[in-house]
């Protein structure tokens, strides 16, 4: 699948949906949009990346004016990374749903004015996984990675690669593209010429394998659960989810009755090669997409909890809801701060299994 589809039919739809039409998203700002979009800017971000978007004034804060970023990471990358942060780095959560000072409708007037001040056109880069030796790229991140984003990716001339509301939230694609191409104007140089395709291959793979957290020595890589076993913990008594609106769990509800192992199934209503970068360990990749009549057929009909979540916060999953409520379904639940907002609290992933990803040996 092609970003471009992602980003301009899902990911833009279900950012913006109340905010403003589709079509508006790639028109050019007027003089008013652009205006209080760099008012914005140099209220909030010229602290640590500079008033000129350079970077390196404080906080060891990345340029935003490489057109590297841009090109791959506009604008999915940029939305998520200002919306819902990098927890454990000084890049803070400016989205209100996380209790920071910016409605949605700005962060995606301020994302278009970064990028419109860099004007470069968009890599087409896809969201399915970097297939690679992982044990190839563990020893490439060693020989030529450390120095700069630390043993541990915890980041120290460059930022905290290993940090997972980093990479939960960015493609691999994302990922390959500055190590190949570097990140013009910083120390961030590409590796291209330096590595062979199999070694640039497999440090993406293995940035992609620290996703659930850096300490594990090599994470279980989940495949989506058969039918059996959707209903997580099906011994044990459902939770008590109190709802906001008749619809909405919240995620400190969700996580306590993932810690104490309640029967419940999850649905992961995004793209399968999104659940497949991380996602809430046991749920069950369903997205929005699919042929209800046949899925619906799988899932419990005897009460069990039905948690449904997407990266939005909350268009397709509020869609799978909608019709489950529809098809008779009991105790349904959307999370109302989505997959981000359960990253960008520190909340458990788990990385999923490609097909084609390699294990070390
Ligand atoms: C307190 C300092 C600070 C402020 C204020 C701040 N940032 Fe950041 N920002 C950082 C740091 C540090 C990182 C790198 C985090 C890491 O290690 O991953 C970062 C990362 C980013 C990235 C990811 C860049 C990349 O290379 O992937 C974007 C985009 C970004 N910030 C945008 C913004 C915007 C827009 C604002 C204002 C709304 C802002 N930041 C405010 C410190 C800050
Ligand atoms: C000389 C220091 C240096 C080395 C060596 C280095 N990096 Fe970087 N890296 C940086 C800096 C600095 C940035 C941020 C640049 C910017 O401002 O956008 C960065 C950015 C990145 C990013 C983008 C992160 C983001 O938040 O968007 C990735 C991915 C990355 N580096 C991977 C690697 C890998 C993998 C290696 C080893 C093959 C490597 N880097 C080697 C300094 C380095």
């Amino acid at each position: 699948m092609k970003r471009r589809f992602f980003g301009a039919a899902t990911f833009w739809a279900v950012f913006v949906l109340t905010a403003a039409p589709l079509q508006a998203q790639f028109e050019d700002m007027s003089a008013e949009e652009s205006n209080a979009a760099a008012a914005d800017y140099q209220k909030y971000c010229a602290l640590c990346h500079g008033t000129e978007r350079e970077g390196y004034v404080n906080d060891q804060a990345p340029s935003l004016r490489s057109e590297s970023l841009m090109a791959s990471g506009y604008p999915t990358e940029l939305l998520y990374t200002i919306g819902y942060g990098r927890r454990g780095t000084p890049m803070g959560a400016f989205s209100e749903e996380m209790g920071g000072p910016m409605s949605r409708e700005e962060i995606r007037r301020l994302t278009r004015w970064l990028n419109e001040q860099v004007g470069v056109e968009p890599a087409d880069l896809s969201y399915e996984p970097v297939t690679g030796d992982v044990g190839l790229g563990e020893k490439t991140y060693g020989d030529h990675c450390v120095k700069c984003h630390g043993a541990q990716g915890e980041g120290e001339i460059g930022p905290a690669i290993g940090n997972p509301a980093m990479l939960s939230l960015t493609s691999d694609a994302f990922l390959k593209y500055a190590i190949e191409n570097g990140r013009d104007g910083t120390e961030m140089r590409p590796f291209r010429d330096q590595l062979s395709v199999d070694e640039i291959n497999g440090v993406t793979a293995f940035l992609r394998t620290r996703a659930s957290g850096w300490k594990m020595k090599m994470p279980v890589l989940e495949s989506p659960p058969a039918p059996e076993d959707w209903i997580l913990n099906p011994e044990s008594p459902a939770p008590e989810f109190v709802l906001k609106d008749d619809t909405y769990v919240s995620a400190n509800d969700l996580l306590r009755a993932v810690q104490e192992k309640r029967r419940m199934v999850l649905l992961d209503t995004r793209v399968t090669s999104t659940w497949q970068m991380a996602h809430i360990e046991g749920s069950v990749p369903m997205p929005y997409y699919d042929d209800f009549d046949t899925v619906t057929a799988n899932l419990p009909t005897d009460g069990t909890w039905i948690v449904s979540y997407c990266e939005c916060p909350r268009a397709a999953a509020e869609s799978v809801n909608s019709e489950l409520v529809k098809q008779g379904f009991q105790n349904t639940a959307v999370l109302w701060e989505g997959i981000q907002g359960w990253v960008a609290l520190g909340y458990p992933v788990s990385v999923g299994q490609s097909t084609v990803m390699e294990t070390a040996p």
